[in-house]
């Protein structure tokens, strides 16, 4: 096993080591660490829901009625109505015929992707995709080609050159996780037609913020119909943990049928359902809690903008300052974290080699003061 002590003396050597920093407190603007209050910009929690007291009301109520545990899997015995509830709950919501639950994010992908494609098919993806999703590409035994982020005529030659597949599926984050760009769903869409795919967009980062009803980046794009398999979170803008696929009930059905990780797996416990239907219900009742993020996300952007900080294409709550060599991107980070300011350097195998950086990410709650503190900060370590 000495292998293992020289890998991780690489990755220290490398500054690619990663520790953990312990939250002894709730989730929310400011992260309790080690009895000092830190402002974070590092969470995915955009609108602050995860410590929100209807949400909290609603798993207590659930344990309550339902008890902590699922106790086994849908299909054996753990299917609960406060499953079905969810699932009601995201396809109303999405304005989908059906939806399925998973208990995670990575798990959905991970399941659908491996489920829709196998051997004899093509899986085609975006570089810059979420590890989930090229996990799930792998897993499927299906032939894997990947494209350069957002290479529309990269897409077009793998398309063309793959007519003799059985089943082709491209499939894409629609809002990058790391870069905060949108994909370009419309040309991949019209791609998708003319060469025959199916597409699968995930919605993970766009879920609660994009488009005006909070769908996601498809209703803000106007491309909701146009996309065959919508995969989404409950772990981001509402707060919690899950991840969902929605669209036809023949989809929802096969996947109930054939995705491994939602069959092999416990049902989610369900508290964590009343949390989601809850989150659910905040974001189409309080426009106000997606309003107050976007505020801040063009505050923010119209200040980097002005002092020329290269942030990629990004334009949500995901705010990446490209930094490249990654000892530095940790330097600046630790002077952050010195100052009490939270902001996670990113660097390789997460994004590719030579483009480490901060990745700042915004929440509802912050005001204009919090951003103006980490910008001065940043002006003062970046030259
Ligand atoms: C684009 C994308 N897809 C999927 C996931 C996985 O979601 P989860 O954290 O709910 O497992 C994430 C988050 O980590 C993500 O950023």
């Amino acid at each position: 096993m000495q292998f293992i002590k020289d890998e991780l003396k690489e990755l220290e050597d490398k500054a690619l080591f990663r520790k953990m920093k312990t939250v002894n407190g709730a989730q929310g603007k400011i992260s309790l660490i080690e009895g000092e209050k830190y402002l974070s910009f590092c969470s995915n929690n955009y609108l602050d829901l995860a410590n929100h007291p209807d949400v909290k009301a609603a798993v207590i109520n659930a344990v309550d009625k339902f008890g902590w545990g699922s106790g086994a899997s849908r299909l054996v015995s753990g299917n609960m109505s406060m499953h079905e509830a969810i699932e009601n709950k995201i396809a109303k919501f999405k304005e989908k015929e059906s939806a399925i639950v998973f208990p995670t994010g990575y798990m959905a992908n991970v399941g659908t992707i491996s489920s829709l494609t196998g051997k004899g098919d093509l899986v085609i993806s975006d570089r810059l995709n979420h590890a989930s999703i090229i996990d799930g590409c792998r897993l499927s035994q299906a032939e894997f080609r990947v494209y350069p982020h957002s290479n529309m005529e990269k897409l077009e030659k793998i398309l063309k050159a793959g007519n003799s597949y059985r089943r082709k599926l491209i499939v894409t984050d629609t809002v990058f996780s790391m870069d905060g760009d949108l994909a370009l769903m419309e040309q991949i869409t019209t791609l998708a037609k003319k060469y025959e795919a199916m597409t699968m967009g995930d919605e993970a980062h766009a879920t609660g913020v994009f488009g005006q009803n909070r769908r996601g980046a498809l209703e803000f794009l106007g491309l909701e119909d146009e996309v065959d398999v919508v995969m989404g979170t409950l772990s981001k803008a509402i707060g919690g943990i899950g991840g969902f696929v929605c669209g036809s009930r023949d989809l929802i059905d096969y996947l109930r049928n054939k995705a491994k990780s939602f069959i092999y797996t416990t049902a989610m416990p369900p508290s964590v359902c009343a949390a989601s239907i809850a989150g659910i219900e905040l974001i189409e009742q309080k426009p106000e809690l997606a309003q107050s993020l976007w505020r801040n996300i063009n505050y923010l952007r119209a200040i980097l903008t002005k002092q020329n900080v290269n942030v990629c294409n990004s334009q949500g709550p995901i705010v990446p300052i490209i930094i490249g060599d990654a000892e530095k991107a940790v330097k600046l980070a630790n002077i952050l974290y010195n100052n009490k300011i939270l902001v996670p350097a990113i660097r390789p195998p997460t994004v590719p080699k030579g483009s480490s950086r901060l990745r700042v990410t915004l929440m509802s709650s912050h005001t204009k003061a919090d951003i103006d503190r980490l910008v001065n900060m940043l002006a003062m370590e970046i030259e």
